[in-house]
């Protein structure tokens, strides 16, 4: 017998059932983006290694252990892309977006890709519906976007999220909180875990985020980023902050929230939600300054974020939608019903029969198994009947009237 495949480890087929979910969910997103003045971007899932080793930092997770990185064919080193804002902003400098009228608002969806071990909500190829503002250092752009994403999750139905928030300073104060940090740790390196005393001096920070025990007790007494913030950062954060509570969007702050990308400046914020488990984090982002600057381009402020979108399907209170028909269109005469449904579907009416050319009492089961809400049962004498699946109701109608009654039944 031939040999059979699977999907790679860490990724997954979206079957047809699935789709209306995702259809949703990017439709919701869509439309929220473009009306706050989002234009959407779409760059290659390929980008060059420098780009994610310069952008997001050569000693991060993603970096260092989780890029799909290759040579191709001529000797260039590419990588599939983890995530979405270092290459945003290759393409807004290699397009020279800094002479359009600032800021820029971007907003993308697509496929990520991580080389993390799998499990329930994290994989190796994933989705991110992300949203970028460039070319403002106004705390309104922060504010503007962190209610989007709140109003994108919580127009999905999700509850249960709750959002942190905090702030890390510029580039200049984060470099000497580092520095302030490291020497503390340095002070109780007996009590560290072994990963984060072998990143000491590449990436202090990263202690925050351990659950080992010991670190987490040293942790607790250092100095926290938020005490250490400038006069100028302390207020565009507090600005952030009150914008936020004007707009009844609830936060808690939190001063060791580290996010696993070394571009971050000033504001960072992660929403997580209760229901996903292990994997919480459903959305997040930050202000990022620095980054256009370091992938060569003209200083430029920016904020933005990225939520996963397998997260959010997980999330979302009902059941995904499998494709149910509107109507089942049950008929002897295959072609009838052929006739029938296409006439349906040029109303916009969703419609199905039946290919196998079964006989009536198995095209009604199908017609149940479909969940349609109707089944149009088309007798040989060619008289209609209309029938409701769930009450059973039936009525003979008029073939012509048939759309009208369907969509009216919509809105009942
Ligand atoms: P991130 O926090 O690394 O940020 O990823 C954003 C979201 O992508 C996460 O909250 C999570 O829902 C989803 N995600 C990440 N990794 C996986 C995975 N392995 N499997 C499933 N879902 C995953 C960023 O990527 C930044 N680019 C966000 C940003 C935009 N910051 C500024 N602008």
């Amino acid at each position: 017998m031939a040999a059979r495949y699977q999907a790679p480890k860490g990724t997954f087929d979206v079957l047809p059932a699935e789709e209306a979910a995702r259809a949703l969910v990017a439709e919701h997103a869509g439309r929220l983006l473009d009306a706050a003045g989002h234009g959407r971007i779409e760059t290659p899932a390929l980008e060059e290694t420098e780009v994610f080793a310069r952008g997001v930092g050569a000693s991060t997770d993603i970096v260092s252990k989780e890029m799909f990185s290759f040579t191709d064919r001529g000797g260039r080193e590419l990588t599939l892309r983890p995530e979405g804002t270092a290459p945003i902003c290759r393409a807004y400098i290699e397009h020279g977006m800094h002479k359009d009228p600032q800021p820029v608002k971007l907003w993308y969806a697509g496929p990520f890709f991580r080389a993390e071990s799998p499990q329930r909500g994290r994989y190796r190829q994933f989705n991110q519906i992300g949203a970028e503002v460039i070319g403002t250092d106004s705390p309104l752009a922060d504010a503007e976007l962190i209610v989007l994403l709140d109003e994108l999750l919580r127009g999905l139905g999700i509850a249960d999220l709750e959002l942190r928030l905090g702030s890390l300073g510029s580039l200049e104060t984060r470099a000497a909180y580092r520095d302030e940090l490291r020497d503390y740790l340095r002070e109780h390196e007996a009590e560290l875990s072994d990963d984060v005393r072998a990143r000491l001096d590449s990436n202090p920070m990263r202690a925050f985020d351990s659950d080992h025990e010991g670190t987490r007790a040293v942790i607790g007494a250092a100095p926290t980023m938020l005490e250490r913030l400038e006069a100028d950062d302390a207020e565009h954060f507090a600005a952030v902050r009150a914008l936020l509570d004007a707009a009844g969007v609830p936060y808690r702050l939190d001063p060791t929230l580290v996010r696993g990308l070394d571009y971050y400046t000033r504001t960072v914020f992660e929403f997580s939600c209760g229901r996903l488990g292990a994997q919480s984090g459903i959305g997040g982002g930050g202000r990022y300054d620095g980054l256009i600057e370091v992938l060569g381009g003209p200083p430029t402020p920016a904020v933005g974020w990225a939520a996963g979108t397998e997260r959010i399907l997980m999330a979302m209170a009902d059941a995904p939608l499998p494709q149910r028909p509107e109507v089942f269109v049950v008929c002897a005469d295959g072609a009838a019903a052929f006739e029938l449904a296409l006439g349906l579907r040029r109303h916009r009416i969703s419609a199905q029969f039946d290919l196998a050319a079964r006989a009536f009492k198995g095209q009604m089961k199908r017609a149940g198994r479909s969940g349609a809400r109707f089944a149009a049962i088309l007798e040989q004498d060619g008289s209609l009947k209309l029938r409701e699946m769930d009450s059973g109701e039936q009525r003979e109608v008029d073939s012509a009237e048939l759309p009208a009654l369907v969509i009216a039944a919509r809105e009942a």
